[in-house]
């Protein structure tokens, strides 16, 4: 889904961690991207593990400083891996970060703002659909990352919206 967003991190200059679970799919993220070897640190976890999960975001701020910029598009239930990872960013950071939570449109709409330390600078991308002649078509994952990375770019915008979001969903895509 997001795998379109790694190369374009590594080009704004960030030293991206991704966590996925398929291991053999996360060492091929790299493959063919400059540098060699590409930033990349690969962490191959269920991130609802809360404790491998509190393990290697500390693992990883150990080995290469705080995180200052997170990207989440996380599956219910979201709101213990926010909390973990927010928890785990304050432990090591005290100055500003950011938080980008990625929502698809079934995705209740409060902000877990509350769960979050002071110091994290929450943003939302609100994921929807298109209307194309034959109905509706889910985003692409090259329409997705260019939301994600619109956010990354402008840090002041608090909602980025992708495609439509009005409601009711249309019910080929529920
Ligand atoms: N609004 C739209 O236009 C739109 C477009 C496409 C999809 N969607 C919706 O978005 C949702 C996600 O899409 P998807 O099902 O294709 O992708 P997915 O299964 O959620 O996987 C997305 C990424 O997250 C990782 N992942 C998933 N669960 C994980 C876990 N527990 N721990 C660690 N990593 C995990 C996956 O890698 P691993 O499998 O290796 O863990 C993969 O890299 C679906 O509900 C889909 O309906 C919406």
């Amino acid at each position: 889904m997001l795998a379109g967003l790694t190369p374009a991190l590594i080009d704004r200059g960030y030293w991206v961690t991704v966590i996925a679970r398929d291991a053999t799919r996360l060492a091929a993220l790299g493959h063919g991207m400059a540098p060699n070897p590409p930033s990349i640190t690969p962490l191959a976890l269920d991130y609802h593990d809360g404790n491998k999960l509190h393990k290697w975001v500390e693992h990883v701020q150990l080995m290469q400083g705080p995180l200052d910029l997170v990207v989440a598009w996380v599956h219910e239930p979201r709101d213990e891996v926010l909390r973990i990872v927010g928890e785990e960013v304050l432990a090591y950071r005290h100055d500003a970060w950011r938080l980008i939570d990625v929502r698809g449109i079934q995705s209740r709409l409060e902000s877990p703002k509350d769960i979050l330390p002071e110091t994290c600078q929450y943003q939302r991308v609100q994921l929807g659909y298109v209307q194309i002649p034959e109905g509706y078509r889910w985003l692409t994952h090259t329409e997705i990352v260019e939301g994600v990375l619109q956010t990354v770019d402008d840090p002041k915008t608090p909602v980025t919206t992708v495609g439509l979001t009005t409601l009711p969903v249309p019910s080929e895509l529920c």
